[in-house]
């Protein structure tokens, strides 16, 4: 079975609650308050797992929060590694305003991180058996922008497969001088790089000129509700999303990473990879706040839009 690496350099704890209006100046009340590991390889990890599989996660740790981080991940069956940075874990804060059906988000920046802080972790990449490596998430502030780029160098050098799903910056950095295998901007992440917007039409051919161009093999842009195009130098799919009822959509992202790279590592084709993907992140829109995805949705969802298609 191919080995699974998450790899999660600001990584969060993801609170999350209910109220019925969020107000300025008075308290907001909240209640169903609940708590997870969060920051996008850590999604990742955790998708990994409740799909059945297993992987390794390796995230940056620092202060009292970082503890209480370490502390929530001890019950998954994941082989862990953190390392120790000075500055604490960032706590993101998502408040769900029952009344009117509307999330608010809350995202610290995190950490600043020094070189000397990073280099194990570059250390840890070049050493590692991994088949693939999945990074996922924000850089925190002080890892240079080709951060990414320079960790799918060591990948791709060892004959492993780089996984990308981040934004601004460190992705515009990847696009442009990557060799990954899979890159997962979503349609406003790879519009923001490309410095236009783009019809529903013109995504696949814009994001197949990326994979002519080598920076990865496969892009997938997410559509949100509009589904997901799948582009490769020789082919161009796009799939409309599986109609699943609206709840959250924290985490979508991060679950079709994890769902088209559980699949592939299963060895299924990148076809059915991507038809994964999307159940996985469709049944992670079932889910309330920062819950992610069930497995028996997942599959369910997958059966249902393979019959469809
Ligand atoms: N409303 C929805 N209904 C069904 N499927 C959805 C919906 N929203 C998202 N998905 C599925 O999840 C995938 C990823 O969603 P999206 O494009 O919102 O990711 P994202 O913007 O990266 O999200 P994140 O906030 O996790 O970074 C979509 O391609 C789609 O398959
Ligand atoms: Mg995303």
């Amino acid at each position: 079975m191919p080995k699974i690496l998450c790899l999660a350099l600001n990584p969060a704890i993801d609170i999350s609650s209910d109220a019925e209006v969020v107000r300025h100046t008075h308290k907001t009340r909240t209640h169903n308050q609940q708590q997870f590991p969060g920051g996008g390889g850590i999604n990742v990890a955790r998708v990994i797992v409740t799909l059945g599989g297993t992987c390794e996660l390796m995230f940056l740790s620092g202060g009292a929060t970082g503890e209480l981080l370490e502390a929530m991940l001890k019950p998954l069956p994941i082989v862990e590694r953190a390392f120790t940075i000075h500055d604490p874990v960032r706590v993101a804060f998502a408040v769900h305003e029952t009344s009117t059906n509307l999330e608010y988000r809350f995202v610290p920046e995190g950490p600043l991180v020094s070189d000397a802080e990073l280099a194990p972790v570059f250390e840890a990449i070049e050493t590692s058996e991994a088949d693939y490596v999945v990074a996922s998430g924000s850089l925190p502030r002080g890892a240079p922008d080709d951060t990414y780029v320079r960790l799918a160098e060591i990948v791709a050098k060892a004959g492993a497969r780089f996984v990308l799903d981040t934004s601004g910056a460190p992705l515009a950095e990847a696009l442009s001088k990557s060799k990954m295998f899979l890159v997962k901007p979503s349609l406003g992440e790879f519009e923001a790089f490309l410095g236009r917007k783009l019809s529903h039409d013109e995504v696949g051919a814009a994001a197949q000129a990326y994979a002519r161009s080598g920076a990865a093999r496969y892009i997938a842009v997410t559509l949100g509700g509009d589904g997901a195009v799948l582009a490769s130098a020789d082919q161009i799919i796009r799939l409309p999303a599986i109609e699943v009822p609206v709840n959250s959509a924290t985490g979508a992202g991060d679950s079709f990473v994890a769902g088209m790279v559980w699949s592939l590592a299963q060895g299924n084709t990148i076809e059915d990879a991507f038809l994964f993907g999307q159940a996985a992140g469709a049944a992670t829109v079932m889910t309330a706040g920062t819950e992610l995805c069930r497995r028996q949705d997942v599959n369910d969802l997958f059966e249902r839009a393979r019959a469809a298609v």
